[in-house]
């Protein structure tokens, strides 16, 4: 069997010196995304990222608070891999600058250098960006406001100076200007190889300082141990420290270097296209095969950072609408390779737009109308009924992998969706176009019918394999939906021919993929607004609750027996006027009033039958306990209380007087 082709795709390794923001998570997903695709296609891949520990930065950071280096960047990497499972991010290998296997590898690389001559020692004297950790020439500083600041982040340079060791990489630009231009695919987007050419090599390339004595967070040189190895020397060796390159277990390096891509934010292009490629060439070592510097995420106008505290962090956005919609949408927003802007506003339109309705809408249609029509089960293709509507559409399902394997190729994730989602469209157009809800109420059409339902589940299948490497749960559901339980219509291969899809299969409605949002309601959520609602009614509530337990307490304080003023409060009492009166057959006890309330009149027993006789009470104004819950007594429904006051005799009978209102009281008066 022939070999596998191999594909090694690499992000950045982040600084954990604070959080990974929706920034990082671009890169990350972008890699993802591609990794997975190549993995469906057949490849044998491997993805790497991880994070970059050493250096000033990092040393200021924790000495402020107070922790050692290595305890401040365990735990933000710790997050950063939490981040990375919550995404969905499937790495191969996750490589920590700080592990003794890249560590014993990088010094062992410096040393090659130093003792090939491509590395000596001397003084270095510049200007130095420590948030970027970047030596600058005085060419190279901006001016701002009269003060010479940094090219990247247009923050003040420092003065510095220290004896050094310096790396000879003006030896190796005449030879990388050629390698860049006979190598095309090498620096992509191809406006970044002239930058490189333009802005940087040809000008002329300094040596550069490759060693730190003001900094001790890093990689030491094993030979000369006061001096630390300049932090993009450590980081970029990760993408051949990771494969165990210069190890004796070198298997994952022999079997996937040189990587396919490296896949980096356009900022740092210049470290991977000048300094690694002649790192590499100095090892003696092929470089990799393509470097893709894409844009920025925007906010605003302005990039986002965590030192310029415009930070959008994706957590949240996942927490409401789930990782697919976020990955989807990181993907499809922007061009890969050019900037763009992140607002809240077009994440949720895009959402509503393509996910609830393009998307969402074809699949609960399909199967929705599978269900009415076909009880469910999938139908056979009918030869004997023509539907040429669709050919046009089958034919373009068919080309659409190849389609979204030409943009993948030049990582044009956008463009990949936007043929998925064109397929979408015309699917759903096509119903429009058929209306099968016409053709269901013609029992002659059932076979035309059924091959319009057919073509759309079978369109639905293609694009539910397809998204798989950017929404990696959604196919899922999909499938669910539409019953292929099969593996093998989940593949990649399975797209080889239109029509594979058998008949038979039984759909199952489902949840909707994705529900509409209220855009307007949403961003206030996002914004805050909605919490700060929340937390106001939350407030009122607990104020609410607070007066309840307060209530509690008093209530707690109450002597034995005692009632409250609001227990009290509960008890109706009213002058009930007796309007006819009679004893209740078979019973010795029983009376039975007609009371008059004023406005109502109420039937009430009461067992006084021994100690008054109906005449007398007849016209009486007496005291009714109003809001007692109704009660049966001998099938007669009693709606009160009279009350009466008890005298125990001497002999121990008692004497039973009804309660009375003074006379003057109208039906119905409230007592209390
Ligand atoms: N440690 C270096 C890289 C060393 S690689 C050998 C570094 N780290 S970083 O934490 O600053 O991450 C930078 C990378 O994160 C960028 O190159 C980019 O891939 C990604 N991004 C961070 N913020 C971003 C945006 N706002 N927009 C797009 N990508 C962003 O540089």
């Amino acid at each position: 069997m022939a070999e596998k082709k191999t594909f090694y795709i690499t992000t950045p390794i982040y600084y954990p010196s604070g959080n990974m923001t929706i920034g990082h998570t671009y890169t990350t997903v972008a890699a993802d995304t591609m990794a997975r695709f190549r993995k469906m296609q057949g490849y044998d891949t491997y993805f790497l990222t991880g994070t970059d520990e050493h250096g000033q930065k990092i040393e200021k950071k924790a000495a402020e608070q107070g922790v050692t280096p290595i305890e401040y960047v365990d735990k933000i990497v710790a997050e950063t891999q939490d981040l990375w499972k919550l995404m969905n991010i499937e790495y191969d290998d996750f490589i920590r600058t700080s592990q003794e296997r890249h560590t014993r590898i990088v010094q062992k690389i410096f040393r090659r250098f130093y003792e090939q001559g491509d590395i000596y020692k001397s003084e270095y004297e510049g200007m130095y960006c420590t948030p970027c950790e970047s030596f600058w020439t005085p060419t190279q500083l901006v001016d701002k406001d009269g003060q010479k600041v940094c090219p990247d982040c247009g923050r003040p340079c420092q003065p510095m100076k220290e004896e050094s060791y310096f790396f000879r990489m003006s030896k190796y630009q005449d030879w990388l200007i050629e390698y860049i231009e006979a190598h095309p695919d090498f620096i992509q987007p191809a406006k970044r190889a002239n930058e490189m050419i333009n802005n940087f090599l040809k000008p002329g390339l300094q040596d550069l300082c490759v060693s730190r004595t003001s900094v001790k967070w890093g990689i030491p040189v094993d030979f000369d141990p006061k001096h630390t190895i300049y932090v993009w020397i450590d980081a970029l060796s990760n993408y051949i420290t990771a494969l165990g390159y210069g190890t004796d277990h070198d298997g994952l390096f022999q079997k996937y270097w040189p990587a396919d891509i490296h896949l980096v934010g356009k900022e740092i292009v210049r470290f991977h296209t000048i300094y690694w490629p002649i790192m590499l060439h100095a090892l003696g070592l092929p470089l990799p095969k393509q470097v893709f510097g894409h844009g920025w995420l925007l906010f605003g106008a302005d990039r986002m950072s965590k030192s310029k505290g415009n930070v959008v962090y994706p957590q949240p956005i996942v927490a409401r609408y789930g990782v697919d919609a976020l990955r989807y949408y990181l993907m499809r927003e922007m061009p890969f390779g050019a900037d763009g802007n992140y607002t809240n506003e077009s994440f949720l339109t895009r959402m509503n737009a393509d996910l609830a309705n393009d998307l969402g809408n074809l699949v609960s249609r399909t199967v929705a109308m599978i269900e009415k029509y076909f009880d469910g089960v999938i139908p056979a293709w009918d030869q004997a009924a023509a539907e040429p509507v669709g050919d046009e559409l089958r034919a373009h399902c068919a080309q659409l992998p190849h389609l979204v394997d030409e943009q993948m190729d030049k990582l044009q994730f956008s463009q990949a969706l936007a043929e998925i989602w064109k397929v979408v469209g015309e699917c759903n157009k096509y119903i429009d176009q058929t209306q099968p809800w016409v053709l269901g109420k013609d029992a002659e059409k059932k076979g035309l019918l059924g091959n319009v339902l057919l073509t759309l589940a079978e369109c639905v299948r293609f694009v539910a394999v397809l998204i798989r490497p950017f929404m990696p749960s959604t196919p899922e559901r999909i499938f669910e939906q539409v019953g292929i339980a099969d593996e093998a219509l989940k593949t990649w291969e399975s797209l080889e021919r239109f029509g594979a899809l058998p008949d038979g299969l039984r759909v199952r409605k489902g949840e909707a993929l994705f529900p509409r949002i209220d855009v307007q309601k949403e961003l206030e959520a996002l914004s805050g607004k909605a919490e700060k609602k929340e937390e106001k009614a939350e407030a009122k509530q607990e104020k609410k609750e607070q007066k309840a337990e307060k209530k509690e307490k008093k209530k707690a304080e109450i002597p034995e027996g005692c009632i409250t003023f609001d227990d009290f409060g509960k008890i109706k009492l009213r002058v009930a006027r007796v309007l006819a009166c009679e004893r209740v057959e078979k019973s010795e006890k029983l009376l039975k009033f007609r009371l008059s309330l004023g406005e109502e009149e109420r039937t009430v027993l009461s067992g006084i039958a021994k100690f008054h006789t109906p005449e007398e009470l007849i016209g009486k104004k007496l005291i009714l306990l109003a809001n007692l819950a109704p009660r049966k007594i001998m099938g007669i429904e009693s709606q009160g209380m009279l009350l009466s006051a008890v005298k125990v005799n001497e002999d121990g009978s008692e004497t039973l007087r009804l309660l009375t209102a003074d006379p003057i009281m109208p039906d119905g008066a409230e007592i209390g």
